[in-house]
């Protein structure tokens, strides 16, 4: 390990995250009553310009009256680049700061946007003499959100989680995309003909380096890397496939735009029966491997070490986490 220690945010569930409109606010009791981990009620894109001070007094009084349980709340302001975004801060951390855990910031660009939102929140926070500090939630969805992703990650001891905003990004790199998510038929490769001069079409994904990339810098920061939104809320095999390919690349949780797709999200982003048995297996076969003064064993005909252990060790501890 390097000698530099990498502190980690704190350990929220993160597996699911529903986005819920400020301005519906009908949507709120069904919304506290899902399985869902954590809900961000929106007060960005989903609410239009003229439906922000109504959607701004919704939240208030939903975060404060309604039995939201043990989910972790979240508000997504609006950007540092409107003049939404510092009455959502203020009126929502004044008069709601209790029972706020996060502040969702989009299109975060630069580490002074982090600083910017840091800098009020401590003061309101101080004025108010709220307990509990407010983490930070940033959306990096725009090329200049993903060019300085490893100082937005660094920059506030608030940060706790970095989300992959695929439709924002794909609108600010001008890729070639009007879908949220999913795949295009046209990042692909075709092989080299075989005999009979047949080629085939392979499909690529074309968030995989935007995803990695994030993935590297939320956990280098010890933060939770959070896949964004799916748009096809009819396509639940869809929403699979995207969900598991992050899953893979090791983020924790993806959106729910959908009610939906909180339990698809929920199912893929918690290990398998399967695979916390076999990590208890390794972590069985290490410790005796250890009493023999070995480093590493054969287990199932594959080789395990120190390193299977760590990557175990992750897996229960999902487990726990998901069981308490
Ligand atoms: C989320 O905000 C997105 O733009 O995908
Ligand atoms: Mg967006």
């Amino acid at each position: 390990m390097s000698f530099h220690a990498i502190e980690q945010a704190p350990g929220r569930l993160n597996r699911s995250e529903l986005a819920v409109p400020g301005s519906q606010p009908q949507m709120f009791e069904k919304a506290a009553k899902s399985d869902v981990d954590v809900i961000f009620l929106d007060l960005e894109d989903a609410v239009a310009p003229d439906e922000k001070e109504q959607a701004r007094k919704n939240i208030i009084k939903g975060l404060n009256e309604i039995d939201w349980g043990n989910k972790s709340m979240s508000v997504r302001i609006n950007g540092l680049d409107t003049h939404y975004m510092y009455r959502d801060v203020v009126d929502v951390v004044e008069q709601a700061g209790e029972r706020l855990d996060l502040i969702m910031i989009p299109k975060v660009g630069t580490a002074a946007d982090v600083y910017a939102v840091d800098m009020m929140v401590t003061q309101i926070e101080d004025a108010k003499g709220l307990k509990k500090r407010i983490g930070f939630e940033h959306i990096i969805e725009t090329a200049l959100g993903m060019q300085n992703v490893s100082e937005i990650a660094a920059a506030s001891r608030r940060n706790e989680s970095l989300h992959f905003g695929v439709a924002d990004y794909a609108a600010s790199t001008r890729a070639r995309s009007t879908i949220i998510g999913g795949v295009n038929p046209h990042y692909a490769v075709l092989t080299d003909p075989d005999e009979a001069g047949n080629r085939e079409v392979h499909w690529g994904d074309m968030w995989h380096y935007a995803l990695a990339r994030m993935v590297v810098a939320a956990r280098a920061n010890g933060l939770r890397p959070i896949d964004g939104p799916f748009g096809d809320f009819q396509d639940p095999d869809g929403y699979r496939a995207a969900a598991y390919r992050a899953a893979v690349l090791g983020c924790e949780g993806k959106w729910a735009i959908h009610p939906s797709q909180v339990a698809l999200a929920n199912e893929v982003m918690s290990p398998s029966e399967a695979e916390i048995t076999k990590a208890k297996r390794i972590l069985e076969a290490m410790a005796e491997a250890e009493a023999a003064g070995k480093g590493a064993v054969s287990l199932d005909g594959r080789l395990i070490d120190y390193a299977s252990i760590r990557q175990a060790e992750v897996l229960v501890e999902k487990a726990k986490q998901i069981a308490a």
